[in-house]
């Protein structure tokens, strides 16, 4: 059976337009999915909106339009941005979806069958902001959320609740038996909360909230935002391709995939995500991103001014994965300037330039083996789901490829056309058509300029001695910014 990648984004509140730190999500998961598909996995990519909730009818009302309205022109938005950032995704969900909704409710009919549904109250207290009850305990002095620092609202109404703590004991051995499913640095955290867990509350009475899906067995009622969300990977889901491989979120909503989406699956007998990847957050020049600041990116703005793959090589390769990171605007600079430009787009016009003056002749890179050896690392990298080795492989490995083949060119000065320059030309054309293969999902724009789309990485491992075109051309790759 051929090997398969479901990646998934959270899908995005569309209460404002997309920002760096949902472009960030966003590309990393496109990044992964491109890469996937070169490594000849069949791959599912899909993203979208949470378009239900309190806060999008608020938002909604605010601005005097109607909630379908409101999120059919922010979802316009939204797939306008990520095809202006490259992103290919195979499918953008919408939980205001026709089918969606049905699968929903269907979802719900199978889950109170099983018994695991029952009608309660809740007391607590809710944050608009976040779409969540808190218990007193979490919240910071003064009743306020310790997100949005307001003060939350204290409510208690009927409710509909899943039996979310029946399932701490298969939680627990499930992450137990499956150490990939989260980052090890979260999962005491984890297991710390999980000593209290509740049930659920996975209902809204109408009176408090009409913009969501209606539950099956009960008129009245709507469904909880959360619960309605997480079902989008389900819904989506082309019957096979599951269950998620991949789910990259950020690691404020790491509770909700971590503990309340494999208990979900559990209570209608599903099979499991394999990995959660939870990223950082992104400060921009060490600073929390707002408007107040004045140091808001937009990462749209970015595209036009640097093209697309300079955002995405500095926000995959200068951004650890996992942990909090920093946008700066003088290291996305030197980065473009001298890496993507200094490194990469200078190789290409020096092999063009020398290609077309110069013969050369059909010749096996002489360090051939550091290319073997990093499709070899990413292919391993890829049977495990593993993003941050995928991406290190990226840097460490691949990357100082381009280097070498930059050096090489320097000692050997082939324009001098020397006895061996024919062979020296034709070995650097092999390694940096291979490297470019290789640098697809990184550099989508600045490679397919040079490969015409036509090579995947499994060409090459068949035939990794000779899977080259000759430039023909002077290819102007990046366009030098001040
Ligand atoms: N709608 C929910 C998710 C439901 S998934 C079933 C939601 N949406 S959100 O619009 O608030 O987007 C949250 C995601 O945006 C975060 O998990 C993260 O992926 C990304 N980011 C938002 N701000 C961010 C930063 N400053 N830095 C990095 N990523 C952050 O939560």
């Amino acid at each position: 059976m051929q090997n398969k990648c479901y990646i998934t984004t959270p899908i995005y509140y569309p209460n404002a337009e997309p920002h760096l730190g949902s472009a960030y999500t966003t590309i990393v998961a496109d990044f992964l999915a491109r890469f996937y598909r070169d490594v000849g996995y069949k791959t599912f990519f899909l993203t979208g909106l949470d378009e239900h909730g309190e806060k999008i009818e608020k938002t909604a009302k605010d601005k005097g339009i109607e909630p379908k309205a409101f999120v059919d022109e922010m979802a316009a938005l939204f797939k306008k941005a990520w095809e202006r950032l490259g992103i290919e995704y195979d499918y953008f969900i919408r939980t205001t979806d026709e089918k969606h909704k049905k699968g929903v409710q269907a979802f719900l009919e199978k889950v109170m069958e099983n018994g695991d549904i029952y009608l309660g109250t809740y007391e607590g207290y809710y944050c608009v902001g976040c779409e969540r009850y808190y218990t007193e305990k979490e919240l910071l002095e003064g009743l306020l959320c310790p997100l949005h620092l307001k003060k939350v609202e204290e409510k208690r109404i009927e409710s509909y609740f899943f039996r979310l703590s029946k399932y701490k004991e298969m939680l627990l051995d499930f992450y137990d038996k499956n150490k990939n499913f989260i980052p090890d640095y979260y999962i005491d955290q984890i297991k710390n909360n999980l000593k209290e867990l509740k049930d659920l509350s996975i209902s809204r009475p109408k009176s408090q909230v009409s913009w969501g899906i209606e539950l099956p067995f009960d008129k009245e009622h709507v469904a909880y935002v959360w619960f309605d969300a997480l079902l989008n990977y389900y819904t989506a889901c082309p019957k096979d391709m599951w269950p998620p491989d991949m789910q990259i979120i950020g690691k404020d909503i790491l509770w909700f995939h971590a503990v309340i989406w494999p208990a979900m699956l559990m209570a209608v007998k599903e099979k499991l995500p394999s990995r959660i990847l939870a990223h950082g957050f992104l400060t921009v020049d060490g600073r929390k991103m707002s408007k107040s600041l004045g140091n808001v990116i937009n990462p749209i703005e970015m595209a036009e001014k640097y093209g697309n793959d300079a955002l995405r090589y500095y926000l995959i390769t200068k951004i650890a994965f996992g942990v909090d990171g920093d946008f700066s605007i003088n290291a996305f600079k030197y980065a473009y300037n001298n890496e993507l430009i200094g490194h990469y787009g200078n190789l290409a016009n020096r092999l063009a330039a020398i290609s077309n003056s110069t013969d050369y002749e059909k010749a096996l890179y002489h360090d051939n083996e550091k290319i073997k050896e990093a499709i070899e690392v990413l292919h391993n990298s890829a049977r495990l789901y593993n993003a941050e080795s995928i991406i290190k492989c990226y840097t460490d490995k691949i990357w100082p490829i381009i280097s070498d083949i930059n050096a090489f060119l320097n000692k050997e000065e082939p324009w001098k056309k020397k006895n061996n320059s024919k062979n020296v030309i034709g070995q650097c054309l092999n390694a940096f058509f291979n490297v470019s293969v290789l640098l697809r999902p990184l550099l989508p724009n600045a490679t397919s300029n040079i490969l015409n789309n036509n090579i995947k990485i499994r060409d090459i491992r068949e035939d990794i001695s000779m899977q080259w075109n000759p430039v023909k051309k002077q290819y102007v790759v990046y366009k030098k910014v001040d």
